[in-house]
């Protein structure tokens, strides 16, 4: 360094680099220069979110040496930071240390701003750290009689000189609070600031006297019409502090969307019913998740909701009456941005807000949404078919071109219910069947076990749980199982005792019923597969098939060449059985992929990041809805997909992995067939 030039400092990851005067924190720098280094105390050595880590030695690649005196010494806010909290070895308080020659500094990933959350799948997308409620930590002006002023207006005031933030407001609760805060910390005091999409103006949250780093937390909501899943974020890095489910408590209104629906037209007021049942429901679902978390509910400052449109007019008190008839006109189908109070959601934060993901169309909700938000076809640069498996399954069919979205109604099958040993997934479901085609024999595997039923250790293993009924997955292979071995015939027909040649078939009426898991004997129940389960499976696939198949239709296209299943149910089906069963088109298995809760990762990516919320409302203008109920296509789809796996569509893809064997057990004509109903 020569004596004339300023020190030259270099921030890796991001190689952004600038001269600067000695004694300049390193901080400061790495604003001026844009670097991602986080900060909530706004240098006062107070959070500890500005740690860097700088580089001694040579840096050939950046033409520099860094000489041990390159930054200033270890001073006296950092040793009593590493002595309270502790910090890495090596590491330095980005506002405390001072550049004093040139320095190469690293931001270590969880000090910068913008971080990225880690996702599990190595397909989906990284989230960036970007929410719309931050904290800031602010030393206010004291009161001064001669230039009278309030303290909301000081506390605004200094937001704008020390952290550019323009006017904010705040609601009577928080002014409230807000003197006893300013005094009690001595006029610094840390407040919650949110500013969604949505919003013209800055808002203050919540206040706490001095510097508070207790954490702020978001909810992800996937309010199902069966269930409702939610992950708890720190709103400060994205991680998931816990996630939880419960039944959507509607259940007792009508199983699917469209007897809600009938239970609103039947019943004058049972709009409101229902909304203060999924109300109670969701204020208990987060007071269970925060005390999971171990974190008071009041520190809760958000909620991301997805839903389809009949839960959405729920939840925010509508009459979904229209919903139910054509034209099926939503209320709205914009995004909303409102307090969680309006939806009456108690148990969170008195200020908490509240984003809802814009609505698809009449039948395509802001689940299908979140999934387009987590999936993103519209960048796709193949033919990608996403099946949203739930009682009420929601299909987007495209690529970086053109996208399509619709819904149809399998009913709640998938799930379990409708069937008749059928149970929601839970420890002593069955989840995993195989069916031995020569002497049609089953294995299968409950859920909380690992080990297969033949296993000599399955009895003792599954003791506590029992064997206690079939989940979606497992009736799924089941059936295709029965189907792979010949036990049920292209129609859908399973076969007697005669035909098939095992004692495992049952009459059951004039139908048969296959055993199984007989329990009895151990004070357990029998768990068949009855003619009727095989009905309400064809029914809840041929319907899925019918709206992919529509989909196909509209692009022209006979193939995709992947297909994603979501949904939380989605991450159990196996792909080969969904596709024996023609669950879904024809397909390499290999490009059949789960996604997991992709209407989750959705709510969460809305969560924690404004500019996502920007995102999900342009693509769902350019997505285009197709209506199954009213295209007289769908319901020839529906009848040709009611065999097993098709009555007429090839399945070559499918063909090269498995034979199915050609039997067939109707002896008086007919067979297949069946009704269907929207859910
Ligand atoms: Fe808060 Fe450095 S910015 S400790």
């Amino acid at each position: 360094m020569t004596e004339t030039r300023e020190p030259l400092v270099i921030f890796t990851p991001s190689g952004k680099r600038g001269h600067f005067p000695i004694g300049t924190p390193v901080l400061t720098a790495a604003r001026q220069l844009g670097v991602d280094l986080d900060s909530v105390c706004g240098g006062r050595g107070i959070c500890s979110k500005c740690q860097i880590t700088p580089g001694y030695g040579e840096f050939p690649k950046h033409g520099v040496t860094v000489e041990p005196g390159a930054l200033s010494d270890w001073n006296a806010v950092e040793e009593r930071y590493k002595s309270k909290r502790g910090m890495i070895d090596g590491r330095r308080l980005g506002c405390q240390a001072k550049v004093q020659g040139d320095v190469v500094i690293d931001v270590p990933p969880e000090s910068q701003v913008h971080k990225q959350v880690v996702r599990k799948a190595a397909t989906a997308r990284a989230i960036t750290m970007d929410p719309a409620t931050r904290l800031y930590y602010v030393e206010v002006a004291e009161p001064d009689m001669h230039e009278p002023s309030g303290d909301l207006e000081r506390l605004g005031q200094a937001l704008t000189e020390q952290w550019g933030i323009g006017a904010v407001y705040a609601d009577l609760d928080v002014l409230r609070k807000l003197q006893p805060a300013l005094r009690k910390g001595e006029w610094k005091v840390t407040v919650a600031l949110h500013k969604g999409n949505l919003d013209a103006r800055t808002r203050v949250l919540d206040i706490w006297p001095g510097y508070y780093d207790g954490g702020i937390f978001g909810l992800a909501i996937d309010l199902g019409s069966t269930t409702i899943a939610a992950h708890l974020c720190d709103l400060r890095d994205g991680r998931v502090l816990a996630s939880a489910g419960v039944m959507n408590p509607q259940i007792r209104f009508g199983e699917d969307l469209m007897s809600r629906v009938s239970y609103v037209m039947m019943n004058p007021g049972g709009d409101r019913e229902m909304t203060g049942a999924v109300r109670t429901a969701l204020n208990g679902l987060a007071q269970t998740i925060a005390t999971e978390a171990g974190i008071d509910p009041i520190r809760i400052m958000e909620a991301v909701f997805v839903c389809n449109p009949v839960m959405h007019h729920l939840l925010l008190g509508i009459d979904p009456v229209e919903l139910g008839q054509a034209p099926f006109a939503l209320a709205t189908s914009d995004s909303m941005s409102l307090d969680a109070t309006e939806l009456g959601l108690t148990s969170l934060n008195a200020n908490a807000r509240v984003y809802i993901l814009p609505l698809i169309a009449g039948h395509v909700g802001a689940d299908c949404a979140a999934v387009a938000l987590a999936e993103e076809p519209n960048l796709s640069d193949d033919m990608v078919l996403i099946v949203d498996v739930g009682t009420n399954a929601e299909l987007l069919l495209g690529d970086k071109h053109r996208v399509l979205a619709c819904s149809s109604p399998t009913g709640p099958a998938f799930e379990g219910a409708q069937i008749s040993s059928g149970q929601r997934a839970a420890p002593g479901a069955i989840e995993r069947v195989e069916i031995d085609p020569a002497t049609k024999e089953p294995r299968f595997k409950v859920i909380g076990c690992d080990l297969w039923s033949t296993d000599p250790a399955f009895t003792a293993a599954t003791a506590a749980s029992g064997i206690t009924g079939i989940c979606g997955s497992g009736i799924i292979e089941a059936v295709a199982e029965m189907r792979m071995a010949g036990i049920v015939d292209p129609s859908g027909l399973i076969g007697s005792a005669e035909q098939v040649g095992t004692a495992r078939l049952v009459p059951e009426g004039r139908t048969h019923s296959y055993v199984l898991h007989d329990g009895r004997a151990e004070g357990g129940p029998r768990i068949l597969v009855t003619q009727g389960d095989i009905r309400a499976i064809q029914l809840a696939k041929s319907a899925l098939y019918a709206g992919a198949r529509l989909l196909m239709d509209e692009l022209q296209i006979d193939t995709v060449d992947r297909v994603v299943l979501a949904g939380a149910f989605g991450a159990h089906i196996s792909p080969k059985h969904a596709m024996v069963l023609g669950m879904i088109p024809d397909a390499p298995l290999n490009k059949v992929f789960s996604a997991g809760n992709a209407a989750g990762t959705g709510a969460r990516i809305a969560l924690c990041n404004v500019a996502a919320r920007n995102e999900v409302e342009r693509v769902v203008r350019e997505i285009h809805k197709v209506e199954t109920a009213i295209e007289p296509r769908f319901q020839e789809h529906f009848v040709a997909a009611n065999a097993i796996p098709h009555a007429t569509a090839p399945f070559p893809e499918l063909a090269k992995v498995v034979t199915l064997p050609q039997v067939s057990f109707n002896t008086q004509g007919g067979g297949g067939g069946g009704r269907r109903r929207r859910g």
